[in-house]
């Protein structure tokens, strides 16, 4: 019997199956109720006595190696069934991955943030539907007053006046309503204007307002953090115009000019051979202003001012047409990323 039981150890070890029908014909030629193992078990008896225990435990073992093997086996053919399964071509090129980037226009209004950060300012966003008093009554545009056909107003409702805000100057009176001085923020936005749409003008356009109101806020102080910004956006060679101008809530008011950054103040066709490029208005905040909000305008002052961001776009990357940044045609868009 021992000879027979070192046989079936062979033929164990060397057992292969190529389908999984195989390996079950196996696995029941040994475990099953008449298969090879149970026959043993039950010739075990005429065993003799003293070579029962050597017998048995072959036994055990031998039912324990058939177990493994099926196990083995059906591993192995399942993952042979696996690496039938089509296999990628590992040469093929790979599906180009189009990373998005900023729009031009957010890159700039996050540079004009940072800049002023650096000196102070926090940042503040609020509603884009105004309403009159807001946007114009607050900042001293008297009723009637020519002042207000400066900027064609969208009316989404006559009497009471509701509109989309014609600049982001109405923050200014939003915020002095609830943040009592020292003040010093500025408000990047979204701007609506009936006008007629063309290279140089749109009817919705993005502007950041700055304020600043505290005891002792001087022009000179305007002039200083105007100087500051230019030379940080457009380099620090860039010197800064002031002209008198006239807005109904700051006086005095003014414009502010850079040297052209393109011929460096030489005369070229961007800046129409002036050498200097508008690229803001500004000015003391008017007292009224400050007392139609509350704060005392004998205790404090201010100043304002407010620049478009798709000028300053314009300017900065030499764009010579305002439509381009709202067609959002990648082919233009590309030009601000590198990565695609
Ligand atoms: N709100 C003005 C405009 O839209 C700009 C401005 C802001 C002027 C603040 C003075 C002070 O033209």
């Amino acid at each position: 019997m021992r000879e027979r039981i070192h046989e079936l150890f062979k033929e164990i070890r060397n057992f292969n199956a190529s389908t999984p029908s195989e390996v079950e014909e196996f696995r029941l030629k040994y475990l099953s109720r008449k298969g090879i193992l149970s026959e043993l078990f039950s010739e075990f008896r005429n065993v003799p006595n003293e070579q029962k225990k050597e017998v048995g435990a072959l036994l055990n073992e031998m039912k324990d190696k058939v177990l493994e093997k099926v196990e083995s086996m059906r591993s192995i053919l399942e993952s042979a069934d696996r690496s039938t399964e089509p296999v990628p071509d590992l040469t093929r090129p790979v599906d180009q991955i189009i990373p998005g980037s900023r729009h031009p226009l957010s890159i700039v209004r996050n540079d004009i943030i940072s800049i002023f950060s650096k000196i102070g300012f926090s940042v503040a966003e609020n509603r884009e539907i105004e309403d009159d008093w807001h946007n114009f009554t607050a900042l001293n545009f008297p009723e009637e007053h020519p002042a207000r056909d400066m900027q064609d107003t969208f009316f989404i409702n006559k009497d009471p006046d509701i509109l989309l805000r014609t600049h982001t100057s109405s923050v200014q009176i939003r915020t002095m309503e609830k943040t009592k001085p020292p003040i010093r923020m500025i408000f990047p936005g979204r701007v609506f204007r009936n006008e007629v749409i063309s290279a140089r003008a749109h009817c919705i356009f993005h502007q950041v307002e700055g304020l600043y109101v505290d005891k002792n806020v001087s022009f000179a102080d305007l002039k200083q953090t105007l100087l500051f910004f230019a030379r940080e956006m457009f380099g620090e060679k860039t010197q800064i115009r002031l002209r008198p101008s006239y807005f109904p809530f700051t006086e005095p008011s003014g414009e502010m000019d850079v040297s052209c950054n393109i011929c460096g103040g030489e005369g070229c066709n961007i800046c129409k051979y002036t050498g200097w490029l508008e690229i803001l208005g500004c000015g003391m905040v008017d007292p009224n202003v400050l007392e139609n909000c509350g704060i005392d305008s004998e205790e404090y002052t201010g100043f304002a001012f407010g620049m478009g961001i798709e000028r300053i776009a314009l300017l900065k990357y030499q764009v010579r047409d305002l439509r381009l940044f709202f067609e959002n045609d990648l082919r233009f868009l590309k030009q601000f990323t590198g990565a695609f």
